[in-house]
């Protein structure tokens, strides 16, 4: 980009107590990451020259989901102007411009961002351009007090406002471009003179203002500007992300059976012809390659998936399962941190964990790996085009060489050769007449 260096602000130090939740409000997940890592990813698609996220106190796991970037700490959170000014300190000679985004604020675009930016550098005498948005119930937020065109005057609280201003339709979506040059000197003269008793950033339009500087609004749809606060409204976050992953994913080349009703992950990738059922669920970290076919009613989570595959109906796919092209995994069939070979056949009512399985092989229903001891967890290799007959439990370690088959029903605690056949399980007794003879004494009794 050859537009002028700005820095970009994500505060997340707020308790979010409406949450009610002993984890940070910034760590709750939509599309299967934390709220403060889209915007992290959003800001670093702007490529700011910095980037700092403001935190709480025992707030390190904020830290490490926001790492590399640096964390400075806020304690106490005394709002959101307190915020921006312990980031200044990691800003020291930075005179750009700076964005201020906000953790709680998940699904802001960057070219929103980038439009906004444009509004505060497009004349010199704006210190500050605000992101105003018209939600259908304005609820808590900050009002936005205009004067002329797109020129504001300053920005009240919702506990602030007169009843009169409670009236305004525009609010605040919290993102603000600031004049770099201005910002610690405005930031100065914050003062807690509200009812929250609070720091407010939103101040700073009408001290800015008053030293004859302009400020200016830019709007964009409230469903970017959500701000997450309680667990309904991070419901409604979920419901708009799903709907841009899954027109996303269509317009990629993917077909969905009811869109609707399959969910995705932030970094879900599906390649072109793959064709996905009604009620799949994609958690974290899911490949899956061109023309494969996932069948209703499966889980997917950390795991790749090949081309020309077949998935279910009703199949988990646990994190570590690696599934080659053309397999394929039936009904009610668990695979965890397993390589399934290419062509492979596990179709019906199975567990594989920690295991190979070759190319071609065939897993009949009901194969169990019994993977764990109850202290540690074993490995199980299945060979080549191995045939493994149904109900077969495999005591791990074991392995079971190419070309080899097992018989239905066995136990199998040793290595089993290559080509062999392995069979281990009561042998069959049968008795000439026996049950006849055992009615036949029993008709007497029954009278
Ligand atoms: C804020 C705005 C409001 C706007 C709304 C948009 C202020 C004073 N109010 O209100 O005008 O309509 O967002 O969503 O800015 N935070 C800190 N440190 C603090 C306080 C907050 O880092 O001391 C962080 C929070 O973690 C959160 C963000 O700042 O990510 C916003 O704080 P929050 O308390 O949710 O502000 P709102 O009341 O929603
Ligand atoms: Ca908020």
């Amino acid at each position: 980009m050859t537009d002028p260096a700005f820095a970009c602000i994500i505060l997340a130090a707020g308790r979010g107590t409406r949450m009610r939740s002993s984890r940070p409000k910034v760590l709750h997940t939509v599309a299967g990451v934390p709220m403060v890592c889209h915007v992290v990813s959003v800001a670093e698609q702007l490529a700011p020259e910095r980037l700092i996220v403001v935190i709480g106190a025992a707030m390190d796991e904020v830290a490490a989901a926001v790492s590399p970037h640096p964390a400075v700490v806020q304690d106490p959170p005394r709002g959101t102007g307190d915020a921006v000014r312990v980031a200044g300190d990691a800003l020291t000679g930075f005179t750009g411009d700076v964005v201020v985004l906000f953790g709680d604020t998940p699904l802001i675009t960057p070219e929103t961002i980038h439009r906004l930016l444009e509004v505060r550098r497009r004349s010199p005498d704006t210190a500050v351009a605000v992101l105003g948005m018209r939600p259908e119930d304005p609820g808590r937020y900050g009002r936005l007090v205009t004067g002329a065109g797109d020129e504001l005057e300053r920005i009240v609280e919702m506990a602030d406002a007169s009843p009169a201003e409670r009236t305004i339709g525009l609010c605040n979506g919290g993102v603000m471009a600031i004049d770099g040059a201005g910002l610690s000197g405005w930031l100065d003269r914050l003062t807690a003179d509200n009812v929250q008793g609070e720091f407010y950033l939103t101040d700073l339009v009408a001290i800015a203002c008053a030293d004859g500087r302009r400020a200016r609004v830019a709007e964009a749809p409230h469903a970017e500007l959500l701000g997450i606060n309680s667990r309904a409204e991070l419901a409604i976050a979920e419901a708009v992300m799903q709907s841009r992953l899954r027109a996303a994913a269509m317009a990629g080349g993917v077909t969905l059976f009811g869109p609707e009703t399959i969910f995705l992950s932030a970094d879900t990738q599906l390649a072109e012809d793959v064709e996905v059922g009604p009620q799949v669920v994609f958690g974290p970290g899911v490949v899956v390659e061109r023309g494969a076919r996932i069948r209703p009613f499966c889980h997917l989570e950390g795991v790749r998936v090949g081309a020309d595959t077949v998935i279910g109906p009703f199949a988990r796919l646990r994190p570590g399962a690696e599934i080659a092209a053309t397999a394929h995994i039936g009904n009610f069939v668990e695979i965890k941190n397993t390589a399934v070979g290419p062509g492979a056949k596990i179709n019906h009512l199975s567990y594989l964990g920690d295991a190979t399985v070759g190319a071609k092989a065939n897993i009949g229903a009901g194969t169990i790996t019994c993977n764990y001891d109850g202290i540690a967890k074993h490995r199980t290799r299945i060979g080549d085009a191995a045939f493994i007959g149904s109900n077969t439990a495999l005591v791990a370690p074991v392995a079971v060489g190419d070309g080899a088959i097992v018989g239905a029903g066995s136990v199998i605690t040793n290595p089993v050769e290559a080509d062999a056949l392995a069979v281990a399980r009561a042998r069959q007794q049968s008795f000439a007449g026996w049950a006849a003879r055992w009615r036949a004494g029993r008709t007497e009794i029954k009278k």
